[in-house]
């Protein structure tokens, strides 16, 4: 297994719900390590931009619209089989399917409002993290 780099952001819903801390125990117990972190608010450029490529998707617009109604934490996050592993924590995009015991199936409110996002690859990992960090921030 190989040590990777994924991106989290942990979502408007969350932090308006003060689970910052509940959600990185989730990771920091299943062995993966927050290297860096940081609160922001988007801006409407800066999550069509980091979205781009469900531009086209009928949910873009709103998608876009509930990601800068509030802070998100933006993370990255190391451990072996990073992704796949934040993938799993996290739970199917719609809490409703998401497995019992998962971030989503614990947090989420919506397929919109799902508390979490993570890379679905490391090559989109790597993509993602250079979005928001540079490498200077990221500390092993
Ligand atoms: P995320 O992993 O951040 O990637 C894109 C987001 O779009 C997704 O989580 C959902 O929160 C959001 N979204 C809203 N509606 C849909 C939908 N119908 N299908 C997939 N994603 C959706």
């Amino acid at each position: 297994m190989a040590i990777e780099r994924t991106l989290s952001i942990l979502k408007p819903d969350a932090t308006r719900r003060n689970l910052t801390g509940h959600i990185n125990a989730i990771f920091e117990d299943a062995g993966l390590a927050v290297l860096a972190q940081k609160r922001i608010l988007l801006t409407r450029a800066q999550a069509e931009s980091f979205y781009g490529v469900h531009r086209e998707r009928g949910f873009f617009n709103d998608l876009v619209s509930y990601m800068i109604s509030g802070p998100v934490v933006a993370q990255v996050l190391s451990g072996e089989d990073a992704v796949l592993k934040n993938r799993e924590l996290m739970g199917a995009t719609d809490p409703k399917k998401a497995a019992e015991g998962t971030i989503r199936a614990q947090y989420a409110e919506s397929i919109e409002a799902n508390s979490v996002h993570g890379s679905d690859s490391a090559e989109n990992a790597a993509t993602e993290i250079s979005f928001f960090f540079a490498e200077i921030d990221i500390v092993a």
